[in-house]
């Protein structure tokens, strides 16, 4: 399996939407077969449409903020001794994360689309929160279907969502995480497709879900080659991308616009939720190598049992804890183009103290995985090495469990 240079890896799926020929694909019922031959076709034909371009970009610069920050931490670099450590700090984003980026080209597309209602998944509240905002902005009637795990533990996001007009349909099946609260949006979909769109929160889902997300988040790359190259006139010899993984969608967007260099220059790093320590349980399907199936639609690494059933996860950070993981990752790791690896929850926490001891950031619990690993790598590399951590959301949604485990009070 072989990764091209020069197509974008979003276009290397074969005629069926497989990617390297086993990750992705569609399986979905007979009904949602003719919205998403819609989809496709009208995706398809804006991606390339320069007044949507504008349209797009006229948004994401005028109401998301583009370009959020890209920061030097001097502090943090000190204190590590080893890399410099940079960040992008992505949760700079109108809204506090990167979710907003693909919530506000769905509602641009259900717009073309004369649609009027739109629905999506959440976990950690911000695919929610954004789509609520990008509904609101665009006079769309919203659904948010969210796990009742999830909202008991991200509560400032769910007051946003509210705040917002859209409405919350709390998943009560499973274990009411962000799995579960996929698996409900997808089954209303199904029953509402002629008058409702639907915006899958992370690359994850059928194929063109995967696509529309990855497109979206690749606005992070763009603007992050263009000030790499502004601070250091080139791209350097060495370069270590960190993101965090659950569905996938930063680290992809993060990552994209770096595809085509080789691996021993800019490097990628994946961190996924290896769950608490002392449990066995975790949601890292490709750092612990779990088998092939199927979930949301697609093929892709999923943690399941013997019998095939998808198994139960789990971590402190709602926005990872996902059993599942987009075929675009599975195909950067079995192409080896990612290197994929994990955090505990422990491990996060004592890097979000660490990080918020030092610099003036707050990355949320998702970012704080990536953190932690990109901290203990950058020790044993050389001054010369450039790490980037992509600060992809911001702490407060997790103000609760950080009072409760660390103390502290944001
Ligand atoms: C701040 C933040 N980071 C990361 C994630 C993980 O999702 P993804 O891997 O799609 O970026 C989430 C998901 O909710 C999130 O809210």
């Amino acid at each position: 399996m072989k990764l091209k240079k020069k197509i974008s890896i979003l276009d290397q799926h074969d005629k069926f939407g497989f990617w390297g020929g086993k990750f992705g694909g569609n399986f979905v019922p007979e009904t949602l077969k003719k919205p998403i031959h819609d989809l496709e076709i009208l995706f398809n034909k804006l991606k390339n449409d320069k007044k949507f371009l504008s349209e797009r970009d006229k948004y994401f610069k005028n109401w998301v903020g583009v370009p959020t920050r890209f920061i030097k931490l001097n502090n943090l670099t000190k204190f590590v001794g080893g890399a410099e450590i940079w960040s992008k700090v992505v949760s700079d984003a109108n809204g506090g994360a990167h979710k907003i980026y693909n919530a506000t080209v769905h509602c641009l597309l259900a717009k073309k689309s004369g649609k009027k209602i739109i629905c999506g998944d959440t976990g950690a509240g911000y695919a929610g929160k954004m789509l609520s905002m990008a509904a609101k902005k665009f006079g769309l009637k919203c659904k948010i279907f969210m796990g009742v795990k999830d909202i008991k533990r991200q509560q400032p996001n769910v007051q946003a969502i509210r705040r917002n007009g859209a409405e919350i349909i709390p998943v009560y099946s499973g274990s009411q995480t962000l799995v579960d609260a996929v698996s409900e949006c997808m089954r209303f979909w199904v029953a509402n497709c002629d008058t409702t769109a639907m915006c899958v929160g992370s690359t994850v889902g059928p194929n063109i879900f995967v696509k529309i997300c990855g497109w979206s988040t690749s606005q992070i790359s763009r603007e992050l080659k263009s000030q790499i190259i502004e601070e250091f006139g080139t791209i350097p010899n060495k370069l270590k991308l960190y993101n965090c993984v659950g569905g996938g969608s930063s680290s992809f967007g993060f990552w994209n616009e770096f595809m085509d260099y080789d691996k021993k220059q800019v490097e990628f790093i994946g961190v996924e939720a290896g769950g608490p320590s002392k449990s066995k349980k975790h949601a890292a399907p490709l750092t612990y190598r779990s088998k092939i199936g199927i979930l949301h639609g697609a093929a892709q690494y999923v943690n399941q049992n013997n019998e095939g059933q998808i198994e139960e996860t789990e971590s402190i950070s709602a926005g990872l804890d996902y059993p599942g993981v987009s075929p675009l990752h599975c195909f950067l790791k079995d192409t080896k183009r990612a290197r994929y690896t994990a955090a505990s929850d422990e491990d996060a926490l004592m890097a979000f103290k660490i990080v918020s001891k030092y610099e003036s950031i707050r990355p949320s619990l998702e970012p704080s995985h990536a953190f932690s690993v990109a901290i203990s790598e950058s020790k044993k590399f050389s001054k010369d090495t450039i790490v980037i951590v992509n600060s992809c959301g911001d702490a407060y949604k997790d103000r609760k469990i950080l009072k409760k485990k660390l103390g502290v009070s944001l």
